[in-house]
């Protein structure tokens, strides 16, 4: 239901309005048991009270909406924008990548924050929008807050990005930096459950297939590269023993799970100087980015978080505003 970004659009709504000259006005939310609909707009204040309280918007006494999905909601309502925030499936992309699909079709602005569709179809969808003449964006899929697009399109801005290196996996950061610690791997591994960093099934951080799944979105939005996770050879940490990680350290290096893009696309635990900026610690994430004249530049900060992401779904839909505006002028 994107409980963080009802809660920004509250805090925030005068200032949006001011600032950005963008009035939002929300007529639906759904989420896995069904939906709230008001074509007038919904109140975000009781919908995150239902949500909180009942579970689903779709026990709201009156605008609640048992068993409605998306693809309902995208055939019932007159809607400018999809912001999909749905949990992220690597196997098929499912449920988003047909809700992403059927919106584009419809000539719908997209904003997602979920990996699943683009790392496996961004080219095809990239292609959509365009063809559909749509906006399509998803800042918050790489790096949460962290602008790293953003970020990445001002280095191109009149130079070429030939290297993209990224600790783009804060699971395994913390792993790893837990490690440096002194812990083994499967201690370090059940302390960053305890602390939520990982998912329950941690399998997808730790193989590596999330880091490439956001190496994906780099290698297209920044390099121009028409790629799938299928094109990235995937090594993750699993295999990473305390001993590797004490043997580089009497060298003054380390171990981070790193996703590179130049002329190949990899992601490999890779030894670095202790003193790379890439050597973030913890939950940290950290992306750089080689330029053909300009040199290496370098992103880092926290790289996920619900606040932090939906901040990243308000950057897409200023944008959204912005070129909308453009388009009229
Ligand atoms: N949180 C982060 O730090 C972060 C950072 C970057 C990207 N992301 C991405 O953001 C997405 C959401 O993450 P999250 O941590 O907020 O996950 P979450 O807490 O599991 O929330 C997922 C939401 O999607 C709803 N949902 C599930 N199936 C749905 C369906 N078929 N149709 C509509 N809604 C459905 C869920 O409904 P119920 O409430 O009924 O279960 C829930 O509200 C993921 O793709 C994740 O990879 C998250």
């Amino acid at each position: 239901m994107g409980v963080s970004l009802a809660e920004i659009l509250i805090e925030r709504s005068e200032e949006l309005r001011r600032e950005e000259g963008l009035n939002i006005r929300i007529v639906g939310i759904v989420d896995s048991s069904g939906a709230a609909v008001n074509d007038k707009g919904l109140d975000l204040e009781e919908m995150i009270r239902t949500k909180k309280k009942l579970g689903s918007v779709s026990c709201h006494n009156e605008y609640g909406r048992h068993g409605l999905n998306v693809l309902d909601l995208l055939d019932e309502l007159d809607v400018d924008v999809l912001v999909d925030a749905t949990p992220t499936n690597l196997k098929d992309g499912e449920p988003s990548f047909t809700y992403i699909k059927k919106a584009l079709t419809y000539r719908i602005h997209v904003v997602t924050v979920n990996k699943g569709p683009l790392a496996l179809a961004l080219p095809a969808l990239r292609e959509l929008a365009k063809h559909k003449d749509v906006v399509f964006r998803f800042s918050g899929s790489v790096g949460g807050g962290l602008p790293v697009i953003e970020f990445a399109r001002q280095c191109a801005r009149g130079d070429k990005i030939v290297k993209v290196e990224g600790v783009l996996n804060g699971t395994t950061n913390y792993i790893i930096s837990r490690m440096e610690d002194g812990l083994d791997f499967k201690t370090a591994l059940t302390e960053a459950q305890e602390k939520g960093y990982a998912e329950r099934d941690p399998s997808l951080d730790i193989m590596g297939f999330d880091t490439a799944a956001k190496l994906v979105i780099l290698a297209n939005e920044v390099v121009g590269r028409k790629v799938t996770i299928n094109d990235i050879s995937i090594k993750g940490i699993e295999d990473l023993e305390k001993e590797d990680i004490d043997e580089a350290s009497r060298s003054g290096e380390t171990y981070r799970l790193i996703g590179r893009v130049d002329g190949e696309l990899e992601v490999k635990p890779t030894r670095i100087k202790r003193e790379d900026p890439l050597a973030v610690r913890y939950s940290m994430n950290a992306v750089s980015f080689t330029t053909l004249n300009s040199g290496r530049h370098v992103i880092l900060g926290r790289g996920a978080g619900g606040r932090e992401t939906a901040t990243a779904i308000l950057r897409d839909l200023i944008e959204i505003k912005k070129k909308l505006v453009e388009v009229r002028i």
